[in-house]
């Protein structure tokens, strides 16, 4: 398997100036995606703002105890690890990697261009 590529996008020089809501998320658009980045348990992690099952918008969604972000819709959970719902049922939200640097805080988003699945 060859690894994957990202481009990389700054989206705050500091983690203070992510206004994250009272459900610890913010929805943001980055390289033309709306994506929403979580205040996790173990730290920030981003994910696609639509949700997989009928299109909710998980940016007003929660997350549960375990640390999953839930869809408002039908509560559907999915894990930040994988992007796997919970409950098996094979749905798969997509995840963004984030890195905390000291430039600034930066999320990836895989570089899709016409060429990359032949490689
Ligand atoms: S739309 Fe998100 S769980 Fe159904």
């Amino acid at each position: 398997m060859h690894e994957k590529k990202y481009k990389w996008y700054k989206i705050a020089d500091a983690l203070r100036e992510l206004q994250f809501g009272e459900n610890n998320i913010l929805q943001i658009e980055v390289g033309g995606k709306k994506i929403c980045v979580v205040k996790t348990l173990n730290g920030i992690a981003a994910c696609a703002a639509k949700c997989p099952h009928a299109g909710g918008n998980m940016s007003e969604g929660f997350l549960d105890k375990n640390g999953n972000i839930v869809c408002p819709v039908h509560r559907y959970a999915f894990n930040f690890n994988n992007g796997r719902d919970v409950t098996g049922e094979g749905y798969y939200l997509k995840i963004y990697p984030v890195e905390i640097k000291e430039a600034g805080i930066f999320l990836g988003i895989e570089e899709g261009g016409l060429f990359s699945w032949l490689k």
